[in-house]
């Protein structure tokens, strides 16, 4: 197993912040990755999957477990549905392409999300109108203690809005290493009830989608109004949308006429977060290296040399001002490091 010394995380992380890791392992077979573990025993490990939901704001001194398993199969055919089971450090968005070419349906919705298969559960990754949840059959995660490779079905993943056990009860106690997903094999269910889907298929004039249309259209939504990680660095969403009560909405609208709004439940309602920034003046703003994406408020970017502190720091600042100005707390959807 070959361990690498003072190794430059910049290529392991989609904000693409230039910190440097003590101690980083590269892991492609679960043996490995035990046996990085066995090495290691009590002292801190840092898992690395995608890099796509962090801001590292400092070196890694913790060894970095970096999770390369590979693989995609089909482990169960039924009538209507397949099981396929994915390794962690397959790429999603590649995953997504691979469903498609066998017309398998269910995550076309998700095309073009950064990040790694192993790190979709923790946050139940989701956008328009579809959430990981919806097509998740279970995952294997080994427990860091004991090296046991455990299984979590859907419920006891707990996953909510970009929430799930792995961030609460679970959270730093296990390595994901694959997922398995219950696709549609024919018969797709469509998930075009989204605005701006919608929109996008009417532009392109189709009136009878399939899932290859939906995912096209979804990277046309995608590729229009989120940066591409290749080429400006961030995270996706910085920050939740918040929910707030009825009553606190109702109050806000009678100052702001036009806030938008989600249903949540009879008392409650989500407010876009972008909506909050882009009002609190923030869209677009740029401090030198960094800044707040034109296109979408929710997105932090780092133009090239940024330093995670700094961008933290302008998240704080976010905060703050929409605090001040809607008395609405928002909570950063990325970890900070
Ligand atoms: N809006 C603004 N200004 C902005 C951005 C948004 O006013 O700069 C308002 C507009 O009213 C717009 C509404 O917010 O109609 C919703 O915007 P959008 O459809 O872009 O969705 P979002 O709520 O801002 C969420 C997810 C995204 C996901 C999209 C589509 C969160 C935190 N973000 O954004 O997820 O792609 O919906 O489903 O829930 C991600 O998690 O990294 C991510 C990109």
């Amino acid at each position: 197993m070959l361990v690498q010394q003072h190794i430059s995380l910049k290529p392991y992380n989609t904000f693409g912040i230039d910190v440097s890791a003590k101690q980083f392992v590269s892991v492609s077979s679960l043996e490995a990755l035990k046996s990085a573990l066995a090495d290691k025993q009590n002292s801190p490990i840092f898992i690395l999957g995608g890099g796509s939901n962090m801001l590292l704001t400092k070196d890694v001194e913790a060894l970095v477990i970096h999770v390369n398993l590979k693989g995609i199969e089909v482990v169960e055919e039924q009538d209507k549905h397949v099981l396929v089971k994915a390794q962690a450090g397959e790429n999603w968005h590649e995953f997504v392409l691979w469903c498609l070419e066998h017309d398998f349906g269910g995550v076309e919705n998700l095309s073009l999300i950064p990040g790694n298969i192993g790190t979709a559960p923790i946050q139940n990754i989701g956008a328009y109108g579809v959430e990981l949840k919806d097509v998740f059959e279970r995952c294997e995660a080994i427990d860091i203690k004991t090296h046991e490779l455990v299984s979590f079905s859907k419920e006891e993943c707990q996953f909510g809005y970009r929430e799930s056990i792995f961030k609460q009860a679970a959270k730093g106690k296990y390595i994901i290493c694959n997922v398995t997903l219950k696709l549609t094999k024919h018969n797709h269910v469509l998930h075009t009830e989204y605005g701006a889907i919608k929109g996008q298929l009417e532009q392109d004039n189709i009136t009878t989608p399939n899932i290859k249309d939906i995912s096209n259209a979804v990277i046309a939504i995608r590729e229009s109004k989120l940066p591409n990680p290749k080429e400006i660095g961030n995270s996706g969403s910085f920050f939740k949308n918040p929910v707030i009560s009825k009553q606190q909405f109702d109050q806000l609208k009678e100052n702001f006429p036009n806030i938008p709004s989600y249903v949540v439940s009879e008392e409650e309602v989500k407010v876009p977060a972008g909506w909050l920034i882009e009002t609190a003046g923030f869209k677009g703003k740029t401090f030198g290296t960094y800044g707040v994406h034109k296109q979408q408020a929710l997105v932090l970017v780092n133009y090239g040399g940024a330093k995670g502190e700094d961008i933290f720091e302008l998240a704080k600042l976010i905060q703050d001002t929409v605090k001040r100005l809607f008395g609405i707390s928002i909570e950063m959807e990325v970890n900070i490091i």
